[in-house]
């Protein structure tokens, strides 16, 4: 129980003192030996006499009269092994202990090297070195900041795995006193193609020629992937992971429903991955929709005339076309006159045309309409109607003769007695050469009905007849009271 336990580290070139655990001890002699493992030499001895330094150690050697303690300076490695210190005391006892010296070279030169540049994820085995200078060394591996790996100056990794070196990597090596790390070094783990996704910018089967429509493929890869793309398993002109519309279009079968498929290619793991497939056609759309029918003045005779109707697109397959009449399905025949519309369609288009059809008939259903009995003086409009195209000119009769009435109305402003009779409407097509007629009857009658002239004239001559005998009786009667009475006076 003379020294404490060891090993004492210093580092070379600096000083270093081993000190004992006595307290003013009584000796005769201290004496320090130094064994470094092949052979024991005397370093220094202190006793009546003072200190006295073996040659090898002078100058380099003092040692502590009063606890023992010795201090040697100017460190080599050849200072490393095992300090003894024997006390001698005055009755001639001895007693001895032993420390290890431990002279650290300095930590330097740390550098960490790899067995390969770069390395293939799954496949390589990377092994990185860490070489440095220095004694007692212990080496420390980094990722980033994280510890992964302690101990020696080897780490391997088999089956690297691209997270493995994601950070840089760094060794430290350090000993009892210091501790030295190297330069980063960053290991590029190539890896993929990983699964390839195809993803078309639409999804519809049919593509309408000349849109945006572009194809994407997209996958995890180091170094960047090559894509390649395939129509039909057929190597495209086109090279990047978009593959615009324009590219499909240069290929000869580009309207033709296609498989579309990608390769994504790393030329550093040699993997090729491909997508799966993506069908579509691409597809002109419709244009240029235009009707034909009878030329413009030609004239269609209802009931006589035919008429084609054609419509046509100037571009683009049709896949269906569908016939309005006036905005409507074209159902079962009617009325031939309207707007006949065809829509022409294709999955990526529809186009519309329109005729207007003009077809000659009648006139027909000729009716007039208006009063047939009124009283004298009244207001009297008779309208006369015809199913016609082009519109019927109008003619009136009264009683068989001809008007000059040339209008579809005959108006009478105060109707008299001679209006009384048979009108008739005549409606008139130029075009069709037809015509047709409708009579209508109208009566005009008084107010206060009138007694036949021949009665009034007899009941005139009765109260002739009648006053004449009254008067002549009341005269005579007169005449004869007249006189009496004169008479009298
Ligand atoms: C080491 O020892 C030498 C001589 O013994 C002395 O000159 C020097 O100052 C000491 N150095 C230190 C760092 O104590
Ligand atoms: C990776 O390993 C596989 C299977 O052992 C092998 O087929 C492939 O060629 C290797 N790749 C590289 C780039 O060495
Ligand atoms: C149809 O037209 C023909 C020749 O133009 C003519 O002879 C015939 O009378 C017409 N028929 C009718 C119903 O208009
Ligand atoms: C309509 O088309 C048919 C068949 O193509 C043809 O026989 C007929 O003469 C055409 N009619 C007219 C008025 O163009
Ligand atoms: C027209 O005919 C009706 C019936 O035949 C007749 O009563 C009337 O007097 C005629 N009117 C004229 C002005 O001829």
């Amino acid at each position: 129980d003379i020294l404490p336990p060891g090993p004492v580290d210093a580092s070379v070139g600096k000083n270093v003192t081993l000190r004992t655990l006595l307290v003013d001890p009584e000796y005769t002699f201290i004496i320090w030996n130094f064994n470094d493992g092949r052979e024991q030499s005397h370093v220094a001895t202190v006793g009546p006499a003072g200190l006295k330094v073996n040659s090898p150690y002078l100058g380099r050697v003092s040692v502590d009269a009063r606890s023992g303690a010795l201090q040697l300076s100017a460190l080599t490695t050849a200072d490393n092994g095992d300090f003894s210190v024997s006390v001698v005391s005055a009755e001639g006892d001895t007693e001895t202990a032993e420390i290890r010296l431990r002279v650290l070279e300095p930590v330097s030169g740390v550098t960490l090297s790899a067995n390969l540049a770069e390395a293939v994820e799954h496949n390589s085995t990377v092994v990185l070195t860490c070489a440095a200078k220095g004694s007692f060394l212990n080496f420390t591996w980094l990722n980033g900041t994280t510890s992964v790996g302690e101990g020696t100056s080897q780490l391997t990794i088999t089956g690297v795995l691209r997270t493995d070196l994601m950070r840089p990597i760094s060794c430290s090596a350090a000993n009892k006193l210091e501790t030295e790390k190297s330069a980063p070094l960053s290991l590029p783990v190539h890896y993929g193609p990983d699964e390839v996704t195809i993803t078309a910018s639409d999804p519809s089967a049919f593509v309408r020629a000349g849109s945006d429509f572009n194809l994407t493929c997209a996958t995890r890869s180091s170094p960047p992937a090559a894509v390649t793309w395939y129509q039909n398993q057929t190597l495209m002109d086109a090279t990047g992971s978009v593959l615009p519309l324009r590219a499909v279009q240069q290929r000869p079968l580009w309207q033709q429903m296609s498989q579309y498929t990608c390769r994504a290619a790393n030329s550093k793991t040699q993997r090729v991955v491909a997508s799966r497939a993506v069908s579509f056609a691409v597809m002109e759309p419709v244009s240029g929709v235009q009707m034909s029918g009878p030329a413009e003045g030609a004239v269609l005779l209802a009931g006589n005339s035919s008429a084609n109707l054609s419509c046509r697109a100037a571009a683009g397959p049709v896949s269906s076309r569908t016939w309005l009449k006036d905005g409507r399905p074209l159902a079962a025949p009617t009325d031939d006159n309207g707007r006949f519309e065809c829509r022409l369609a294709n999955p990526v288009s529809a186009e519309k045309a329109a005729y207007q059809m003009v077809v000659n008939f009648g006139p027909e259903a000729v009716s007039v309409s208006g009063e047939t009995a009124v009283e004298v003086r009244d207001a009297v409009t008779l309208s006369c109607s015809a199913a016609s195209v082009p519109p019927a000119n109008f003619t009136w009769k009264f009683n068989g003769t001809l008007t000059d009435v040339k209008t579809s109305t005959y108006a009478i402003a105060q109707a008299v007695y001679k209006n009384t009779g048979a009108y008739m409407c005549q409606a008139h097509n130029a075009v069709t050469g037809k015509s047709a007629a409708y009579t209508h009857n109208l009566s005009v009658k008084g107010e206060t009905p009138a007694r036949p002239p021949a009665s009034g004239a007899a009941a005139v001559c009765v109260c002739v007849c009648v006053c004449v005998c009254v008067c002549v009786c009341v005269c005579a009667c007169v005449r004869a009271c007249a006189c009496t009475e004169v008479f009298i006076e």
